[in-house]
């Protein structure tokens, strides 16, 4: 068997962590033959909570956990760690102002960028998954500068997620018979859920999934809507927001970076931006990307018509607007 590699979770007391544990500790992201050794970040008032999560873990006698540490430490939590799901974040309150929200985050995600920069290995693979995801990942990586900018990701997988769930059951068809849906932009209600590029198989047969559904009101009308406010709805009907959808995400998306996409397909992952499709550049913006030898590539050549464009330009103009709140902070700091 190979030699146990070292995970971190932030945010580990939390509710998203309460399932993302048990998945990565049963070997779904990093295989069925890889050892692991987890360690579970969180803040001094967690830490009764966080005990009792390492007693389940422990509980649940997984043949791949090999150790896990607890920890309030960041010099702890990131050392020598192969990825980094960093889901703790400040929630917004009631009666907090954005600035505050962006503020409290950017001292969380600048303090876990440091101790990336310092203790982590070089090649780690960053998920941000605490919001503002985009953005808590663009301060972490300007903070980490001794590792490559890309690799440092925020996460979309789950609006990606949501949006084929919602076109297979509109096509009554088993959710993996569509592909290639694709979340551009900001994870955020500006968010712009693409479905002229999918594609459904259907008796055998793969079409688009635009023609399968021929109904261009609906896809650029309720389907995005319904995409982008699933978060809200999941939140009113539960009274707390996604939890193992989002954990079952991000599994998804560290599962593809790790292991590479099939041939021909493409998944949504916020990543830092070149420019390209005119999205701003040195933000970290979510593109249909194919992934191989752990590499991601954004896709090229897809075409986007004017309403894609326009779209593209509200969620980019979000993510510069977040950017440079963010980089004030930065500089006041
Ligand atoms: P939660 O409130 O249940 O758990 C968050 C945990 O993070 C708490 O245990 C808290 O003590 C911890 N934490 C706070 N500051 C920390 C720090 N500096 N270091 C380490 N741990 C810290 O929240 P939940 O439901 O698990 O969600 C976590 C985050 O994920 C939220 O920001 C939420 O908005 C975001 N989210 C993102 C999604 C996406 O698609 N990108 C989807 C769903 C949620």
């Amino acid at each position: 068997m190979a030699e146990p590699i070292r995970i971190v979770v932030t945010g580990a007391a939390g509710q998203i962590a309460y399932s993302l544990l048990y998945m990565i500790a049963r070997g779904e992201v990093f295989g069925k033959d890889q050892p692991l050794i987890l360690h579970l970040l969180d803040i001094p008032q967690a830490v009764g909570v966080l005990e009792g999560v390492v007693m389940e873990l422990a509980d649940c006698a997984l043949p791949l956990l090999r150790e896990v540490i607890p920890t309030t430490d960041p010099v702890v939590a990131f050392k020598d760690v192969s990825a980094a799901f960093l889901v703790g974040a400040m929630p917004r309150r009631d009666g907090m102002e954005r600035k505050d929200l962006l503020s409290a985050n950017v001292k969380i995600f600048k303090a876990q960028g440091q101790a990336l920069d310092k203790y982590a290995k070089k090649d780690v693979k960053v998920l941000v998954v605490g919001n503002p995801a985009n953005t808590n990942a663009l301060i972490c990586s300007h903070y980490a500068p001794s590792i490559p900018k890309e690799n440092f990701t925020a996460m979309t997988r789950l609006d990606q997620n949501r949006a084929t769930a919602q076109i297979a059951a509109k096509l009554s068809v088993p959710i993996d018979a569509v592909k290639n849906v694709i979340i551009w932009g900001n994870h955020s209600s500006t968010q712009f859920p693409d479905p002229k590029h999918a594609t459904v198989v259907v008796n055998g047969q793969s079409k688009s999934v635009w023609d399968a559904i021929n109904d261009k009101d609906f896809l650029q009308g309720k389907f995005v809507e319904i995409v982008q406010k699933r978060g809200a709805a999941v939140i009113a009907a539960r009274k707390l927001s996604s939890a193992m959808s989002a954990a079952k995400a991000a599994c998804d998306h560290m599962h593809d970076w790790y292991n590479g996409t099939k041939p021909g397909e493409y998944v949504s992952m916020g990543v830092v931006s070149d420019g390209s499709y005119g999205a701003p550049k040195d933000v970290i913006f979510s593109f249909p990307v194919e992934i191989v030898n752990k590499q991601w590539k954004i896709v090229q050549g897809l075409t986007v018509d004017e309403f894609g464009k326009s779209k593209l330009d509200i969620t980019g103009k979000e993510l510069l607007e977040e950017k440079s709140e963010a980089m004030a902070v930065c500089s006041a700091e």
